[in-house]
């Protein structure tokens, strides 16, 4: 199998990047190799169709695209006898941080070019660090247009020089910034040569010009650089892509595999490699089982290591899923909770406190932005203090899960320390980024499991514990109608409780304001003391404007979708101005309240509420019979 380098070219839009590639390409008389057959070159698994399993090889963000991000990234597949290449090439224009962010986080090397006529800018430091901050560990710095200076030694050497020392700098920010015990080095190699990409010179053939150059040409050295990973540790690990379950019946020749009981996990080993009668531990249940057979496509392999796709079958059932990892030895942490820096692509700003899907090797499962600690600015490297992110920003973040996961820092492991944040609503990637370090503060955390519980608590309530969310603009009438409706359910004897949004605000939720961000945090507290209270046995009765969608889904997913039932009162603005129960629509007409729901600030309709109330032109008690006769289905 011939080995795979991938890597993104970066430079301004006159660098001259497409002419050293072309050039490349040209004199060494490759072409551009066809799409499906770089896929095939990496000699993946083919799925039962025979069809190959494009996400296999295309980490991360290119088998995104689809998902709908627009990122002007050009992906080249070319090869020559020594090894295969996938190059990214990110144009140069407005949008580049994010695009080279996003060429950057599939490559293993940056091939960064400096314009030696120029010398060095202050886009060059930008290319470095946001190489850097996407975890790419080895440097080529091809110092272009050498022709132009008359092949000089001494202007080279000058730029080596200053490059040196702003590797340098940029390294011992980046070192510094890490904790002491984790400090490694951000980069592994770095390779500096002068070049001229339109002449040719050191780009395939050691140049004439400049004899007094030692080193080998670009092509030679892209094509023996080794680039594995040193720190990644010795022990086998693969995430579980594919579990063929018995009867889906595969094309597979071999006996085993055409059995329809055959049961087996599909996946790339990231790292070390397998024998046939080894054991493994699967995370994050830590069952073990022993390998009894490894298949490398239809064949059956004795070992298989690391870059190579394999079909596994165990000596017995253990919990395994796709997105667990299989492991020997300790394997890689178990945790709800990491430090990552990211990438912010979306045009909506990124929020502390908003919930996600994440993307981890391949699990997806509901994260949340817990905090941002800081933004940092890619021209000088500092660390800014941000409330919120802007599209192209990068900072550095604390995120949780929605439950313990398996992931390596991304110095550890590309595939299993890469993520992607997809927007639940839109389905939109929303950010990329790279995983520092697990955060242990809910490792020691443990569920405790109590003799009563919800179960016990409602029945001998005899009723269901659901939460009611009255969702709608200031003055719908949400709180009058919750009121009637927990008049009438008590009077039917049903255990109650009502949160109202005014008075939660005066005490547990006296800090917080209606910025976005206090309305996300508000919202988040309401829903885990509906929660509590649903555990308690009671019925929850929820008034909150809620405007914001995402957050009314965060709410589902705490308090539970089967438990949850939203309820849209949907007076229009113009009715809840009329009305003005409390003034303070005028107030917010007169600028006095700013952030109003309706004035200054939006209110998005639920696009598939449970239940909808329009109580315009109707009386309260209409309404509630009306909400009391759809409410049956949940409640009695
Ligand atoms: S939410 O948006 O965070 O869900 P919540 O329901 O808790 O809002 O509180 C809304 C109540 O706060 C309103 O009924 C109103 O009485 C009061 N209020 C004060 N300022 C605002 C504002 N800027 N926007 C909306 N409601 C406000």
């Amino acid at each position: 199998m011939k080995d795979l380098l991938k890597f993104v070219t970066c430079g301004s839009v006159d660098d001259g990047k497409s002419t050293l590639l072309g050039h490349m390409l040209y004199d060494a008389k490759l072409l551009y190799t066809d799409q499906r057959q770089a896929l095939e070159l990496d000699s993946r698994i083919g799925n039962k169709d025979g069809r190959i399993d494009y996400s296999l090889l295309l980490d991360g963000l290119m088998a995104e695209r689809e998902q709908g991000i627009t990122i002007d990234v050009a992906y080249r597949y070319f090869h020559t006898q020594n090894r295969s290449f996938i190059a990214a090439d990110a144009p140069g224009h407005e949008e580049y941080t994010r695009n080279m962010a996003v060429g950057a986080s599939f490559a293993q090397l940056a091939l960064i070019l400096v314009d030696a006529s120029r010398g060095i800018l202050v886009q060059t430091k930008r290319h470095i660090r946001i190489c850097i901050l996407m975890g790419i560990r080895h440097y080529v710095f091809a110092v272009n247009k050498m022709d132009l200076l008359s092949y000089n030694r001494e202007s080279y050497l000058k730029i080596q020089k200053e490059l040196e020392k702003i590797i340098d700098e940029i390294s011992s920010e980046a070192f510094q910034k890490q904790n002491a015990s984790a400090a490694v080095l951000p980069y592994e190699s770095v390779y500096i040569l002068p070049v001229s990409a339109a002449e040719g010179d050191n780009i395939t053939k050691k140049s004439g010009n400049m004899t007094w150059f030692e080193g080998c040409p670009l092509l030679e050295y892209l094509e023996t650089v080794d680039v594995t990973y040193k720190n990644s540790g010795s022990g086998f690990m693969m995430p579980v892509q594919r579990v063929v379950k018995p009867q889906s019946r595969c094309a597979w020749k071999t006996s085993s595999l055409e059995d329809t009981n055959f049961r087996g996990f599909q996946g790339q080993i990231e790292n070390g490699l397998l024998h046939t009668g080894e054991e493994i531990t699967a995370l994050p249940s830590r069952e073990k089982a022993k390998v009894e057979e490894i298949f490398v496509t239809d064949r059956k392999v004795e070992t298989a290591v690391a870059g190579q796709a394999v079909t596994l079958r165990l000596d017995k059932e253990i919990d395994i899923s796709r997105g667990s990892v299989l492991v020997t030895g300790k394997g890689p942490d178990v945790s709800s909770m990491c430090t990552a820096v990211l990438l912010w692509m979306d045009e909506v700003p990124l929020l502390a406190g908003k919930n996600y899907y994440i993307k981890v090797g391949t699990k997806m499962l509901p994260a949340t932005v817990m905090s941002i600690k800081y933004s940092i600015d890619v021209n000088t490297g500092m660390h800014l203090p941000a409330q919120q992110l802007q599209k192209n920003e990068i900072a550095c973040c604390d995120l949780v899960f929605s439950e313990k996961t398996v992931f390596t820092s991304f110095e550890q492991n590309k595939a299993l320390g890469g993520f992607l944040l997809i927007d639940r609503i839109s389905n939109q990637t929303a950010a990329c980024g790279v995983i520092r370090h697990s955060l242990r503060r809910s490792d020691n955390l443990t569920w405790q499991e109590t003799t009563i519980g919800r179960k016990e608590r409602s029945e001998q309530k005899g009723q269901s514990p659901k939460t009611l969310w009255f969702t709608g603009l200031s003055g719908a009438g949400k709180t009058a109608l919750a009121n009637e409706i927990e008049k009438r359910l008590w009077k039917m004897g049903k255990h109650t409780m009502l949160l109202d949004g005014d008075n939660v605000r005066m005490g547990l939720n006296k800090n917080l304001g209606f910025k976005e961000q206090d309305r996300i945090e508000n919202i988040r507290r309401v829903s885990e003391v509906a929660k509590l209270f649903n555990d308690a046995g009671l019925i929850v009765l929820a008034s909150f404007i809620s405007p914001f969608e995402r957050d009314r889904e965060n709410a589902r997913e705490i308090i539970g979708r089967d438990d949850f039932i939203e309820i849209y009162v949907s007076t229009s603005l113009k009715e809840c101005e009329r009305r003005d129960v409390k003034g303070l629509y005028r107030k917010a007409r007169a600028g006095e309240i700013p952030n109003f729901t309706g004035i200054g600030s939006p209110y998005e309709v639920p696009e598939n509420p449970d239940i909808v109330i329009n109580t315009e032109g109707k009386s309260l008690s209409e309404n509630a019979d009306d909400l009391m006769r759809q409410l049956e289905k949940w409640l009695l």
